[in-house]
């Protein structure tokens, strides 16, 4: 406090005390004093300035010390009160100026001006790529060397598109396969990539060399299903290809995603939108064909859908199936990344577990 402001104060705190509404105000003025003096203790960052606080609080002839002889200008019926108040606030201001003392010694104190520069920082958390992206980006990267375009989509689809087009009109039973999501009758969360077919093909004519990864969903939810999910979407359309064609481009795939020596089998299957289908089964990587929980007990774990693009599809969007022929295929990255690091739980990647995260 500045010098002119104790010279009054000490003036006000002396005014005689047959100012009645002088004394009245003596209680206000305790808990004044207290809350300025606490205030003063907080700012507190050397020894001089709480010894000087000392002096001009605490001493004998501090402020606290002159309210106090104040007390016998009191009636006998005031003093009590006003006495146990003024002991309060001497008890509380002596024990937070100790306080302020023992951290001034250990250094707690707050200090405005000692920084020191040559501390080493804290080192903020690092993030990382969530184990989903690092897959699906390792996926994109395999196809993109051998040439295929990524494309994107929209993740609220035409019914049209993630169904119609794809050979599977209203009354499809492979529909009941994939609970949707409706938003209304025409317009769905899209279930799976291969709306990205048509939309691509609608879009150019052949040679068509694309993927598309994104998200999908589905109304499921257990061990091995998240209602949303990944997936990424191949589609390869040309003069001339063939079954031969689809088996050499998965199985390049599959031996750069889980090492050249695994075996890979093509199991026929079906799909509505591809004739004929199949299903691609790798050697167990866990149990490495011998039989584990993981596969079931059968040595293999499928890994993807596939098949030749069936010539209904190429009517939605005027390619001559007599001139074109191509192969397309699907595969959840979950799954992949199940399989890959040996996960045996789905919800683990969307449970935000930094103690799952931080392994990948
Ligand atoms: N869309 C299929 C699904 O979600 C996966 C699939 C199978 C995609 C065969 C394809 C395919 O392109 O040819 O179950």
């Amino acid at each position: 406090m500045e010098e002119w402001a104790w010279n009054a104060f000490f003036h006000f705190s002396s005014i005689p005390s047959f100012l009645p509404e002088i004394r009245r105000q003596m209680k206000e003025e305790i808990l004044a004093l207290e809350k300025r003096a606490l205030a003063e203790l907080d700012s507190i960052s050397d020894h001089t300035e709480l010894e000087r606080f000392r002096v001009t609080y605490l001493g004998k002839k501090g402020l606290l010390t002159s309210l106090l002889k104040r007390l016998g200008e009191l009636t006998p019926e005031e003093r009590p009160e006003a006495g146990q108040l003024a002991n309060k606030v001497k008890t509380a201001l002596t024990r937070k100026f100790e306080e302020t003392g023992e951290k001034l010694d250990s250094g707690t104190a707050r200090k405005d001006v000692d920084l020191d520069v040559t501390l080493p920082g804290r080192k903020p958390a690092r993030g990382s790529l969530h184990p989903i992206t690092q897959v699906l980006q390792e996926i994109c990267a395999i196809f993109v060397r051998m040439g295929y375009r990524i494309v994107k989509g929209p993740n609220v689809e035409l019914d049209y598109y993630n169904f119609e087009a794809l050979n599977m009109p209203k009354d499809h039973p492979a529909r009941d396969m994939q609970d949707t999501f409706y938003v209304s009758d025409n317009v769905v969360l899209r279930t799976q990539t291969s709306p990205m077919q048509v939309r691509t093909m609608e879009g150019q004519k052949p040679p068509v060399s694309v993927i598309s990864p994104g998200k999908v969903y589905r109304r499921d939810s257990d061990v091995s299903h998240t209602p949303m999910f990944h997936q990424v979407e191949g589609l390869l359309v040309d003069r001339g290809v063939t079954f031969g064609d689809l088996k050499g481009t998965l199985t390049a795939f599959v031996h750069q995603m889980f090492g050249s020596e695994t075996r890979l089998r093509f199991r026929p299957s079906f799909f509505p939108f591809t004739e004929p289908s199949a299903e691609v089964d790798i050697r167990c990587v866990i149990c490495k064909g011998k039989g584990c929980r993981t596969c079931s007990f059968s040595g293999w774990l499928e890994i993807l859908g596939s098949g030749m693009v069936d010539p209904n599809v190429y009517r939605f969007v005027d390619y001559d199936p007599e001139i074109y022929s191509g192969f397309a295929f699907g595969l959840g990255i979950e799954r992949i990344s199940m399989l890959k690091y040996g996960i045996d739980d789905i919800q683990l990647f969307y449970r935000n577990d930094i103690r799952f995260l931080r392994q990948f």
